[in-house]
């Protein structure tokens, strides 16, 4: 009885494990086929006759984005999408310059956790916990620092520098997403119903129509 008891909270334990997270890769990689007709939860693997060193790399991340615009930030992603090898490994990358007081929109990733380290400036960086206590965890870091923002969290980055300032990410997905706060309430395609916004956020009618306008 015990050790039947014992199984089945295994089970239960791999089940939960591998049903949150991509299961293991099973061959030594799967570079993801983009002509593929085949959809699968990732991409679908290439031929690996057909594997060349460029599936497995990029260049460009030493060069600093272009931060003229009205955030003042820009993010250089290097995930599934730049590196094909990256299918199925559960890892990525992102350079992120910032303009002096540059931000970086409160946002999310569904499907990974960020590890990032400030190799240039000065960062104010946080996020804030699930309902009901949302909340605010926040820091200052400088040069050579390292924060995390668990998977899900809502996120910011904001330079608070006089000059511009340089990080890096290490995100526990190779297609992490971004869900950017105010782009999907204000900015969704359609709109949402602004009544509704404007309930939810306590905000007068106008004021909505205006933020839908602008993002
Ligand atoms: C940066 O972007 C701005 C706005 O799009 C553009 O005017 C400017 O030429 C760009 N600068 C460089 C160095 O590409």
């Amino acid at each position: 009885m015990a050790n039947h008891m014992m199984f089945l909270s295994l089970l239960a334990l791999s089940c939960a494990l591998t049903l949150a997270f991509e299961p293991s890769p099973l061959q030594d990689f799967c570079v993801a086929d983009t002509t593929s007709p085949v959809l699968v939860n990732g991409r679908a693997c290439m031929d690996s006759k057909f594997v060349q060193p460029a599936h497995f790399s990029f260049s460009g991340l030493h060069l600093a984005g272009n931060t003229s615009n009205r955030f003042g930030s820009i993010v250089t992603p290097v995930n599934v999408a730049q590196i094909p090898g990256l299918n199925t490994l559960g890892i990525s990358l992102a350079r992120i310059d910032y303009a002096a007081w540059g931000v970086l929109s409160p946002h999310m990733h569904p499907r990974a956790t960020e590890i990032l380290t400030v190799l240039e400036g000065t960062l104010e960086v946080g996020f804030v916990t699930s309902n009901p206590e949302n909340r605010f965890i926040s820091k200052v870091l400088q040069k050579g620092d390292v924060f995390v923002f668990p998977v899900g969290l809502v996120h910011y980055q904001r330079n608070v520098g006089y000059g511009s300032a340089v990080s890096i990410s290490g995100l526990s997905s190779q297609n992490p997403g971004v869900i950017t706060v105010a782009n999907a309430i204000f900015g969704s395609n359609p709109p949402l119903p602004s009544d509704m916004v404007a309930k939810a956020f306590q905000l007068d009618n106008n004021v909505v129509d205006y933020l839908q306008v602008t993002f």
